[in-house]
C-alpha cells in the first residue's frame, strides 16, 4: 500500500482532493538523487526500487542541498500535502499563491484541481525553479512559476483567494495579509519549535485563525532562527526546574519559544555512565545560557551570559504555561497592520 493509498482511506486526503492525488504522481516531480530521513543519497539510476520505496512512503525527502551539505529543498512527505490542500479549502475559480515551489508536486496538485491559470507559485532559489519548472512541463502543468522572495507575496501584486506556504514562518508577513481574501495556510514556527501548521481567514486587512496541526518543514529563508552563540564564562546560578522539562515535547517547545523570542536551543547528552544526563543551551546569538539536568538531583546547575537572561526568560515561559500544559492546537495567532499576536483559545 502506498502512502496515498494509507492517506485516502484515513481520509486525511479529503475527498475531493483523492482524484488529484491519484492523477499527479509524486514520482514525476521527485529528482533522480534524493536523501533519505538518515541523509543517505538514494539514486534513481542506480537504485530503482529503493528510490521507487521511498517516494511511495509518507516521508520527506531532500532534494537540493547546497554546496556546505544544508538541505535547502525537499518533497513534504504526503501527509503534510494531504493536510495542508484539505485546510487550505480551495473552490473553483479561486486564484492560488503558493510560496515554495520546491519540486512542484504541490503546485502541479493546485493546477490538476483549479487550473493552470489558477496558480502562481514562487521560489527563491534559481535552480530548484527550473528544475520544478522542467517537471511541470513534461507532466503537462503550465502554473506561473516564479523566482523571487515568497516573503514578498505575488509577484504583481495580485490579490489572491488562498494562499499555502510551504516554509515556515516565525513572522507572517503583512504583504500576505494584504494579498489574501480568504485562507491562508503557512508552517509557522519560533526558535524553539518550527513545528505548528497555521490556518488563518484573512479580510485583507486581518487574519486571524488557530494551529491546526503540527508541522515540521524547512524555514522561509530570511526567517531562519539566529546563528549559534556559546561561551565557557558567565553568571551561575541554580533552579529547581529540571531543563530537560522545557523541551520535552513540541507542545512545550512551542509555548516556551513564543514568550522566548528569537531563541534557539540544543540538548547534548553525556556518555558513559553520565548518559542519563544532558545540558539545555539556549542561544539568541548574542546572549546564550547553558543549564545542567542530572536525574535525582534537586537543583541544576545555570550559566548565563549576555544581555539577554535566556535561562530566566525559559523557566519563567515553562512555568506560566505549567498553569494547563496547553497542547500546540489550543494556540491561534492574529495579525494586523500593527503586527502579530498569539492567543491561547480565543482572540
Ligand atoms: C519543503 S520545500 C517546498 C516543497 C514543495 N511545495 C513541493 O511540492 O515539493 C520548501 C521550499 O521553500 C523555498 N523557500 C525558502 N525560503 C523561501 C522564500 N523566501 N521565498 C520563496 N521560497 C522559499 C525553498 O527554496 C524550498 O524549495
Amino acid at each position: 500500500m502506498t502512502a496515498i493509498d494509507d492517506l485516502t482511506a484515513r481520509g486525511v486526503i479529503s475527498p475531493e482532493w483523492v482524484e488529484a492525488f491519484r492523477a499527479v504522481p509524486r514520482a514525476d516531480y521527485v529528482p533522480d538523487r534524493i536523501w533519505d530521513l538518515d541523509n543517505t543519497p538514494v539514486d534513481r539510476t542506480t537504485d530503482p526500487d529503493p528510490w521507487q520505496r521511498l517516494v511511495d512512503a509518507d516521508v520527506p525527502l531532500v532534494t537540493h542541498r547546497a554546496d556546505d551539505g544544508t538541505p535547502v529543498s525537499s518533497s513534504s512527505m504526503p501527509y503534510m500535502v494531504a493536510t495542508m490542500l484539505r485546510h487550505l479549502e480551495p473552490s473553483p475559480g479561486d486564484r492560488v499563491l503558493e510560496i515554495g515551489t520546491g519540486t512542484g508536486w504541490n503546485a502541479a496538485l493546485l493546477s490538476h484541481r483549479l487550473g493552470d491559470q489558477a496558480v502562481t507559485t514562487v521560489d527563491v532559489d534559481p535552480g530548484i525553479c527550473a528544475d520544478a519548472e522542467a517537471a511541470l512541463k513534461a507532466a503537462g502543468y503550465r502554473p506561473r512559476v516564479v523566482c523571487a522572495d515568497g516573503a514578498d507575496g505575488h509577484p504583481d501584486g495580485a490579490t489572491v483567494q488562498r494562499l499555502i506556504a510551504t516554509c515556515t514562518v516565525q513572522t507572517v508577513p503583512y504583504t500576505w495579509i494584504r494579498q489574501t481574501r480568504g485562507v491562508i495556510v503557512t508552517p509557522f514556527g519560533n526558535g524553539m519549535s518550527a513545528g505548528g501548521l497555521l490556518r488563518l481567514e484573512s479580510d485583507g486587512r486581518t487574519a486571524s485563525g488557530r494551529i491546526v496541526d503540527t508541522s515540521a518543514f524547512m524555514w522561509l529563508r530570511a526567517q531562519q532562527p539566529a546563528a549559534w552563540t556559546t561561551g565557557s564564562s558567565g553568571d551561575d546560578t541554580t533552579t529547581g526546574l529540571d531543563p530537560r522539562l522545557l523541551v520535552a515535547d513540541v507542545h512545550e517547545r512551542f509555548a516556551v519559544g513564543l514568550r522566548v523570542p528569537n531563541c534557539r536551543y540544543s540538548l547534548a547528552w553525556g556518555s558513559g555512565d553520565e548518559a542519563d544526563e544532558c545540558t539545555l543551551w539556549l542561544s539568541d546569538g548574542i546572549s546564550w545560557a547553558s543549564a545542567d539536568s542530572i536525574p535525582g538531583r534537586d537543583r541544576h546547575d545555570v550559566t548565563q551570559s549576555g544581555p539577554r537572561r535566556l535561562w530566566d526568560e525559559a523557566e519563567a515561559a515553562y512555568r506560566w504555561e505549567d498553569h494547563d500544559r496547553p497542547e500546540i492546537t489550543r494556540f491561534g495567532v492574529t495579525v494586523d497592520e500593527h503586527g502579530q499576536r498569539a492567543w491561547l483559545d480565543h482572540p
